[in-house]
């Protein structure tokens, strides 16, 4: 038996130093598991992945599109991050019951709150469909034509496959279209809020610490899914009962230690392993930087604001997060990518891979995949910078111009689709903006158009501006809109958009802010779309021919698909790592961090008495750890991206042991480039929510639906 473990520990060794890698739940047997088991794990493919008996995958829904969620009790209670709750409970929320600064707690299910939009799905089975999505593909000659009929026999094979008349199939292509998968799922739309940490906790250390190792955030929150009385997916209804998962994830109270197994499900949202030399080049030098000097100027503008006035904090806090944690990701991105050498390294394999083209005699089929890659990308360049100016300006961080852009679309709906499309995209815009105005300050707004336009004007590609926009001063720019603009308020905008639709297009074109979005769009989707969409085709194609020829150059690699929102398995060990020269992190930390940070009053760094009060007495139940201290978070190397936020941690046994919701500053460059030196994702400790739940919000009614593993000392008392 030991010289078994051995072997496999000798034959896997190898591999294992080079670590990463997402991989689809149904395709583990093989050295996937092999691995797994070579580090500890004591359950099988099968428990993880099975169609016919439950298993772990019956446990781990898709949480409202962008996070990962995991059932923990029977009756339909659901865990994931905070941050990922975050915007349901700032939508309860108001000056005088503020869930986000004082927390919510349900003590009965009657007290739940539900959420109007919020859904969690279900993956049911995974079936590869390749050969069916080629089918009548590779005899066509143009890259449109077989995306075209790649896109037909998508929607053909989706529409026919068996499933139940609540259950959908959706299409995925993995290695960059060298693999389709087909997933049938079940989407719930009944979904509560149950508890929530005060932000003091939830959100500890905010910004600052985001993205940050050491940490000592709580970065959790509670759901219930409710089903109709057949446990099947149904629309919210009093009526509606909590739903009876055919897997839930007992949580371990036992610890974990350095070297641990860990393994981590969920669903990573889009990682680019496989790009070229060139394209790295890009982002590291161009696009990473235009885009966090935008942010940055927003960002400083916003945050002014909403340290000094309560209502306008409420209304951008989940704005601002949203803008701030991607701009500092893409710091860290730039960063580590340069540390780690990753355009040098990436050269290096290219070498590699056309000395092996060559010696096998491939020429014909992948000779010129790098030289082309290299001439896309050098043409692509400025376009792609204009796109990310556009971006990040018109649609993302001003919001009047992203206002008027969809304004804007509704004029090309009215010109393509006729008056009928027209009223039914326009009514659906004013249902949709009631939510955007009531977080929206003019004010704010304003300060933020005038840093943003000017970078606009003054920084982005200048063969694509419009000619008025040259030299334009950005601050008599401002005022001119701002004073006049009826998009400022929702009752200008109702006011602007009642009438039919050719009164209504006729307003539209004389609000200076309409006219200006008009303007930069018009010229964006004449001068900067078309051109950047013909070279983009060439490059994913490119890409897909790249992919199969790594999985064919380089078979014993660690070749994995890159993220795509759909449901994958990491794995890896709890692990410290060295941040930089004389410096050693240890892979766990404790209640004890959060007092050291502690600043009374600060908005990211106060704590609430309460959690003071039970530090000071050591209050922490059957939670503390064998040395009498309260585990907080840990970090191992699973390689996990956006998306998988909210994922189950699991233990050796597949019982729940944390929470993952961040990855480590140094490592964050992992969507490009992985390296297991550096790249760590971050959990909180299980042991920490349950002592939150229990010893600080005294919610006992959810302990009692919770199965808890203690350690053997523990159990009686
Ligand atoms: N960085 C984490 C992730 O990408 C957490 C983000 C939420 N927290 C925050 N302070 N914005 O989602
Ligand atoms: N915080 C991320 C999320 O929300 C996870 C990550 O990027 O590591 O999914």
């Amino acid at each position: 038996m030991k010289i078994v473990r051995i072997l496999l520990i000798l034959v896997v060794l190898p591999a294992f130093a080079q670590q990463g890698g997402m991989w689809i739940p149904s395709l583990l047997k093989g050295p996937n598991e092999t691995e797994m088991k070579a580090l500890g794990m004591k359950i099988s493919a099968d428990d993880i992945y099975s169609v016919n008996t439950s298993s772990l995958k019956d446990a781990v829904p898709h949480f409202d599109g962008g996070c990962t969620a995991e059932m923990i009790s029977p009756k339909g209670l659901l865990l994931t991050n905070h941050h990922c709750g975050y915007d349901n409970i700032q939508s309860h929320s108001t000056v005088e019951h503020d869930y986000l600064t004082d927390g919510f707690w349900a003590y009965k299910m009657s007290e739940e709150l539900p959420n109007k939009d919020l859904t969690v799905t279900f993956i049911i089975k995974i079936e590869d469909v390749t050969s069916k999505i080629f089918e009548g593909v590779n005899n066509l000659s143009t890259e449109v034509e077989k995306q075209k009929k790649i896109q037909l026999n998508i929607a053909a094979v989706g529409k026919s496959f068996p499933k139940e008349a609540w259950q959908e199939a959706m299409i995925r292509a993995f290695y960059d279209g060298n693999q389709y998968l087909l997933f049938v799922t079940e989407t719930f739309k009944d979904v509560r809020l149950v508890g929530a940490p005060p932000s003091s906790i939830g959100k500890f250390g905010s910004d600052t610490d985001n993205w940050v190792w050491p940490r000592h955030t709580g970065d959790f929150s509670l759901f219930r899914i409710y089903a109709d009385k057949n446990n099947r997916p149904a629309d919210y209804s009093i009526d509606n009962v909590p739903y009876q998962p055919k897997h839930f994830f007992p949580i371990s109270a036992k610890g974990i230690q350095e070297n641990d197994f860990t393994m981590v499900m969920g669903y990573p949202g889009r990682t680019q392993e496989y790009l070229p030399s060139f394209a790295v080049e890009q982002i590291v030098n161009d696009l990473n930087p235009a885009k966090i000097e935008i942010r940055d100027a927003a960002l400083k503008v916003q945050d002014g604001f909403m340290r000094k006035d309560n209502a306008i904090k409420i209304q951008y806090a989940s704005k601002y997060a949203g803008v701030a944690n991607y701009w500092k990701k893409w710091i860290g991105e730039t960063k580590g990518l340069k540390k780690s050498n990753a355009v040098a390294l990436k050269k290096e394999f290219e070498k590699k891979f056309q000395e092996r083209i060559m010696k096998a005699g491939k020429q014909a089929e992948y000779g010129s995949v790098l030289a082309d890659f290299e001439k896309n990308y050098t043409e692509i360049r400025p376009f792609a910078i204009a796109k990310d100016y556009f971006t990040e300006v018109v649609l993302r961080n001003s919001e009047i111009l992203s206002f008027g852009y969809r304004l804007y679309q509704l004029e090309q709906v009215y010109n393509s689709r006729g008056e009928q499309a027209f009223t039914d995209r326009k009514n659906n815009l004013i249902a949709g903006f009631e939510g955007l105005y009531k977080d929206y300050s003019a004010q704010v707004d304003e300060k933020v158009f005038e840093q943003l336009i000017d970078l606009y004007t003054s920084k982005s590609p200048k063969q694509f501006l419009p000619e008025s926009l040259n030299n334009v001063n950005a601050s008599s720019l401002t005022t001119g809109i701002f004073g006049v603009s009826k998009l400022t308020n929702y009752d200008g905008l109702k006011n602007i958009l009642s009438g039919d639709a050719k009164s209504v297009v006729e307003k539209l074109n004389q609000d200076p802010a309409y006219k200006l979005v008009k303007l930069i769009a018009d010229s964006y989707q004449k001068n900067v779309a078309p051109k950047f969409d013909e070279i983009n085709l060439k490059n994913i194609a490119l890409q897909r021919t790249y992919m199969k020829g790594i999985m064919e150059f380089f078979p014993n690699d660690r070749i994995f698909p890159d993220a795509n929102s759909t449901l994958r398995v990491t794995y890896g060990q709890v692990k410290g790592y060295k941040p930089s020269d004389a410096v050693v992190y240890e892979p766990v930390s404790y209640l004890d961090g959060v007092i050291e940070k502690y600043i009374p009053g600060d908005y990211e760094f106060d704590v609430p008495k309460k959690l003071i009060d039970l530090y000071n007495a050591k209050e922490y139940g059957k939670y503390a750890d064998k040395n009498g201290k309260m585990p907080l978070a840990f970090i191992a190397t699973n390689h996990t991206t956006g998306g998988n936020s909210g994922s189950p941690a699991l233990d050796a046994n597949g019982n729940l042991i944390g929470l993952n919701f961040d990855r480590v500053w140094e490592g964050t460059m992992s969507d490009i480039y992985y390296s297991p030196e550096i790249c760590r994702n971050i959990m909180v400790d299980a042991r920490y929510i349950l002592f939150i739940i229990d010893k600080f919000a005294h919610a006992n009614n959810l302990i009692e639906e919770l199965t808890i593993v203690y350690p053997k000392s523990k159990k009686s008392k």
